[in-house]
């Protein structure tokens, strides 16, 4: 008889944003009427920029015609994206080889099908809240997960814990979803530093990493010693609006050796077997954003998120409500009025102003009590909601 993997058992009986979509689904069937403003999620407006555009088009073309289509690409990632993306971490000064690189179409499968490498015996350390993806995965393996809380006398950043046994798998994520905060570079030696001394490997999840506007590390290899012992992640989604065109990378260095194994090699071995690779139109598109057009455009868009996100934090402080976030990060983090439990507070927001946001519970238990929203709405969702939150709370 067929068995099924038990773990699943173990899991909430759905994803965050699937169960907030339900409920927002629910009552929008019940009130048709109303007009709901969506800042849960965060899934961009603003449309890919010209540079993608042009890039895409050419791509299209070439595609059309015998001379120029192209099949089966390489699993890792066509050479010109490669080399795109290996320009862009040099001028943070990182030096990376291009066979480090692999093309992926996003963050999110690849942060869940890395675990693919590791033993389901290995304990784990996630900070709580985080990005719901890396607790899943770890729950369908059948992993320890050690949670880490992340609050505000820690700045929601938690560093290595002294009173708990060493994981063998780390999770970062910074600028943190939900929290926006951000590591310095003193903290991720630290990290490093941990990492290196228990030979554990560290998941760095930097898909946030150009909302930075001061001098925090973009890039975990920032710090001396990070190319042995992590993993990095990063994503065309929040940088330039390809939530919908699907297109990220993750960084192997070739120095990471873990069991008598090359993590490398490996992730190579479970990629060309698994994966097809990014279709070349998308791969394209995404070489539009390393064009000089590209950057400033992106820039532009990023630029356009965090005025959405000053619009909210204005608002907060005129209410007096407690926040973070929102400098270096398109999430906002606020603390629920009243002292509200978070699913409260969204139902009323749904119900009251028909706005939508992210329950801080959703993230793990240490987000009790918080709320995010997303800067990722338009301009004009963004003013309208705020309003309507002031209008509600003044
Ligand atoms: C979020 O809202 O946390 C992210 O958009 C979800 C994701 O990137 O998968």
């Amino acid at each position: 008889m067929l068995k099924i993997n038990p773990n699943y058992k173990r899991l909430k009986e759905s994803y965050l944003f699937s169960e907030i979509a339900r409920r927002v689904a629910e009552y929008s069937g019940e009130h048709p009427e109303e007009t709901i403003i969506r800042m849960g999620i965060g899934d961009v407006s603003l449309p890919l920029c010209p540079a993608v555009i042009e890039e895409m088009q050419t791509a299209v073309r070439e595609m059309g015609q015998a001379e120029t289509f192209h099949g089966y690409g390489p699993e890792q990632g066509y050479d010109f994206l490669r080399r795109g993306i290996l320009g862009y971490y040099g001028e943070f000064g990182v030096e990376l080889e291009a066979d480090e690189i692999f093309v992926s179409d996003g963050a999110k499968s690849d942060l869940g099908n890395i675990l693919d490498l590791f033993s389901a015996e290995n304990r784990v350390f996630i900070p709580d809240p985080v990005y719901p993806v890396y607790v899943d995965t770890n729950i369908m393996d059948g992993r320890e997960v050690v949670f880490l809380p992340a609050r505000q006398e820690n700045g929601f950043l938690p560093m290595p814990p002294a009173d708990t046994a060493p994981a063998d798998i780390i999770y970062l994520c910074s600028p943190n979803n939900p929290t926006g905060a951000v590591y310095s570079r003193e903290q991720l030696e630290t990290w490093v530093d941990y990492a290196k001394s228990h030979h554990s490997l560290i998941l760095f999840d930097a898909a946030y990493e150009a909302f930075i506007s001061d001098d925090s590390p973009r890039s975990i290899y920032e710090i001396q010693g990070a190319k042995e012992c992590a993993i990095e992640f990063c994503s065309f989604s929040k940088t330039a609006g390809f939530t919908g065109t699907r297109c990220g990378y993750t960084v192997v260095p070739k120095a990471l050796q873990f069991d008598g194994a090359q993590l490398n090699h490996m992730w190579l071995r479970r990629q060309t077997t698994k994966f097809n690779g990014v279709s070349y139109v998308v791969q394209r598109a995404a070489m539009g954003v390393f064009t000089p057009e590209g950057r400033r455009q992106t820039k532009e868009n990023i630029a356009y998120y965090k005025q959405n996100a000053k619009c909210m934090t204005d608002t907060l402080d005129k209410l007096g409500i407690w926040y973070t976030g929102g400098k270096n990060s398109p999430y906002v983090w606020l603390r629920c009025p009243d002292d509200m439990d978070s699913w409260k507070f969204f139902d009323l927001l749904l119900r009251q102003i028909q706005v939508v946001g992210t329950p801080g519970e959703g993230f793990g238990a240490c987000g009790e009590g918080y709320f995010r929203f997303s800067a990722f709405s338009s301009r004009a969702d963004t003013e309208e909601a705020m309003d309507r939150l002031y209008r509600l709370f003044k």
